[in-house]
């Protein structure tokens, strides 16, 4: 039996209401064989009241620092980083579908193992930042599959250290691509969810026209029915106010009865919609419960490039989301790619964008802040089960140089340590 104790930790669950005011008292952690077993202050006398021998075990004093659940980075193309300086790749407008037309046109030369090696950097760049699981896209418009095969192995090979999802995303559209011997997006898709993607993704306002991306919401219902599979579509990325595609996902997810396994990626448009229609919008997102991804520097770059001012911000209403009740995560999107040149997995800058953008800076917003890289993402990912700072559970937590949320976010910290079944990945 291996057993850890960590002691003097301020504790934030990421729940709302847990904002570890440093004026609450200490906590310790206990962990065995890899689980949380009790959290509480004085667990180190208790254990020894009890007959335990404490040089016997493990003890980590983590010194009245934050303690949360580890970060999710729901929204990320693992198989794109350190692509963007390519020959041929540089994104010269800055533009998604400039973006998407370079990717398309350098991803011949891909292989399995170039990937790889590309990916594992991004993870760590990740973890180092306190990321421990990550929604990544993979795209299959391509009869190879590559990146799909690098990141499944990718999967497998780092999953002590790291929780990877992956969505058979159709990068270049499900009915707008034709592969060299007439393959469709579509059926590309279904390969990947043969293969083992844990997710079905789409991208229906980049399809050729509005029948071909309604088609495709339908298609992405039947394929995540058909092999029970989660949904992670990029849906309505673009300022463009009539791209309704969520609405046509959340309907056809109420209909089906997976909602909440269902997520929206990017939803730029609602930032453009006019009120009355996101008001009559919000009612189907609260009935079919379906979950948002946020990507907000990536968005922030992208959108608005048609506009001359005023210049529009090009995120989702994570605000008024939040306040309808409907779930919000974030995503860190990239790391210098085609549609992005920085990127650097830091999802407490990525907080601290969507924080200012979505005019969500109330104390008790701040207060409640980490809920969006922490219980949110959870919930987008379909792992709350296995997630939080709850006895029984894995022992998965990391550690941030503050003693409250607030001054985690104000001082925009860093992390500390990183814990995985109780066991340190770094400190
Ligand atoms: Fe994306």
């Amino acid at each position: 039996m291996t057993t850890t104790l960590f002691t003097n930790a301020h504790i934030a669950t990421g729940e709302p209401g847990s904002t570890a005011a440093s004026t609450l008292p200490l906590q310790d952690i206990l962990v065995t064989d890899g689980v949380f077993t009790a959290f509480g202050p004085g667990l180190a006398q208790q254990y020894e009241a009890q007959g335990g021998d404490l040089a016997a075990i493990e003890v980590v004093d983590l010194g009245g620092k934050l303690v949360c659940p580890p970060f999710c980075d729901t929204h990320l193309h693992l198989d794109y980083v350190f692509t963007a300086r390519k020959p041929g790749a540089v994104n010269e407008s800055g533009t998604l579908f400039e973006g998407i037309q370079r990717w398309s046109e350098t991803k011949s030369d891909l292989t399995v193992d170039e990937i790889k090696q590309r990916a594992k950097i991004g993870i760590k760049k990740e973890m180092l930042h306190g990321v421990q699981l990550i929604r990544s896209h993979a795209d299959v418009t391509d009869p190879n599959l590559t990146s799909l095969k690098a990141l499944l192995e990718l999967k497998e090979e780092l999953k002590d250290t790291v929780t990877l999802q992956i969505v058979s995303f159709p990068q270049e559209g499900m009915y707008s691509y034709e592969g060299p011997h007439g393959e469709s997006g579509a059926e590309l898709v279904e390969e990947g969810l043969k293969m083992g993607a844990d997710c079905v993704g789409g991208i229906p306002h980049f399809e050729q026209c509005r029948e071909f991306g309604e088609h495709s919401m339908h298609t992405v219902v039947e394929l995540a029915s058909k092999y029970d599979k989660l949904i992670d579509v990029h849906c309505d990325e673009t300022d463009d106010p009539n791209s309704r595609y969520v609405e046509l996902l959340s309907a056809l997810a109420y209909k089906a009865g997976i909602g909440p396994k269902v997520t929206a990626s990017h939803t730029c448009s609602l930032g453009s919609a006019d009120n009355a229609y996101f008001f009559h919008l919000t009612k189907l997102l609260k009935a079919a419960h379906i979950n948002f991804a946020c990507a907000p520097t990536e968005n922030l770059y992208l959108q608005g490039r048609q506009d001359t001012f005023p210049k529009r911000r090009g995120i989702t209403r994570v605000k008024e989301l939040t306040e309808a009740g409907v779930n919000v995560s974030l995503g860190q999107d990239s790391m210098q790619d085609p549609w992005y040149p920085l990127g650097n997995g830091n999802m407490m800058l990525i907080l601290d964008y969507v924080l200012h953008l979505a005019q969500m800076m109330s104390f008790e917003e701040i207060d409640d802040a980490l809920k969006f890289l922490t219980v949110n993402g959870a919930t987008t990912l379909g792992l709350r089960d296995m997630y939080g700072l709850e006895t029984g559970k894995p022992a998965n937590f990391i550690v941030l140089d503050a003693d409250s949320v607030f001054n985690a976010v104000y001082e925009r910290c860093s992390v500390l340590r990183s814990v995985r079944a109780g066991r340190t990945l770094f400190t």
